[in-house]
């Protein structure tokens, strides 16, 4: 059974990235769509004309990653692409975050992504795709999200390294670093911590382009997806100057 997991599909990114692997890869038999809000996930399922798998799971929670490993197990999926787009950033200063903020970001970010990779590799093949949202600030340290820049700088080297480590074995990785997307990714933001930076808003860019430019740029083997030409360039002079 060639299935794609997409992780983060309840919205933004994930939720268009199941969109857009739906339209384009006739040849799978099932989409699995991971995340925690049921109801979401409902509605995005009858969108998909691929039969798919609503599986309902916190990626931070250890028990919840053993029982979709057990499915993994049982099912034994060909996944032939793995879209990881479950994340968060906080916006504020470390001083007046609270312990468990920073660390809960880690802990998605990183922790749940490795762990997600880890337990989906041995169900690929040569040929396959792992897609990490990664983010353009991995290029770029900046005060106020500092935990938020360094677990994407994490995301940014895990999936460069494992990339080269999967060569052999033709298994494709590509980290997707987009500058700001319109999802409620910021909603949450500034819940939690005061107005993002205002200008953010003139430069966002919209989810479906990222999602489209990221699956494209995987299927040519591109190791880092950029989704447009002026981030790619904020990256380059990020890494030179930051
Ligand atoms: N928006 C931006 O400006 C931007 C820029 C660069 C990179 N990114 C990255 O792109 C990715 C997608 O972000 P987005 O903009 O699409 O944000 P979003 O609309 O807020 O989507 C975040 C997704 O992550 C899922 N998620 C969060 N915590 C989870 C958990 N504990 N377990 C399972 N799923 C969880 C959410 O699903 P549930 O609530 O259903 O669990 C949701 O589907 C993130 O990794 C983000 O860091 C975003």
């Amino acid at each position: 059974m060639k299935v794609a997991i997409i992780t983060g599909a309840s919205s933004g990114i994930g939720w268009e990235a199941a969109l857009e692997i739906d339209r384009r890869f006739r040849s799978l038999d099932e989409l699995w769509i991971v995340g925690r809000n049921e109801e979401k996930l409902r509605v995005l399922s009858k969108h998909l004309h691929h039969a798919n798998r609503i599986i309902i799971m916190d990626v931070t929670d250890p028990a919840d990653m053993d029982a979709f490993e057990d499915v993994l197990t049982k099912l034994r999926p060909n996944i032939r692409m793995l879209f990881q787009s479950a994340g968060e950033g906080l916006h504020g200063r470390f001083d007046s975050m609270k312990r468990q903020d920073g660390a809960e970001m880690v802990k998605l970010n990183c922790e749940a992504l490795t762990n997600i990779a880890s337990v989906c590799l041995p169900y690929m093949r040569a040929g396959s795709h792992i897609i990490n949202l990664a983010s353009s600030v991995a290029f770029m340290p900046i005060p106020s999200f500092g935990v938020y820049c360094a677990s994407k700088a994490y995301v940014l080297s895990f999936s460069k390294s494992l990339g080269m480590e999967l060569r052999k074995r033709k298994i494709h990785v590509t980290a997707v670093c987009p500058g700001p997307v319109d999802t409620p990714f910021f909603d949450k933001s500034e819940r939690f911590f005061g107005p993002v930076w205002p200008i953010k808003k003139f430069i966002m860019n919209n989810p479906k382009s990222v999602a489209f430019k990221a699956i494209c740029d995987a299927g040519v083997g591109m190791r880092v997806s950029f989704d447009t030409p002026p981030i790619a360039l904020a990256c380059l002079l990020g890494k030179i100057f930051l």
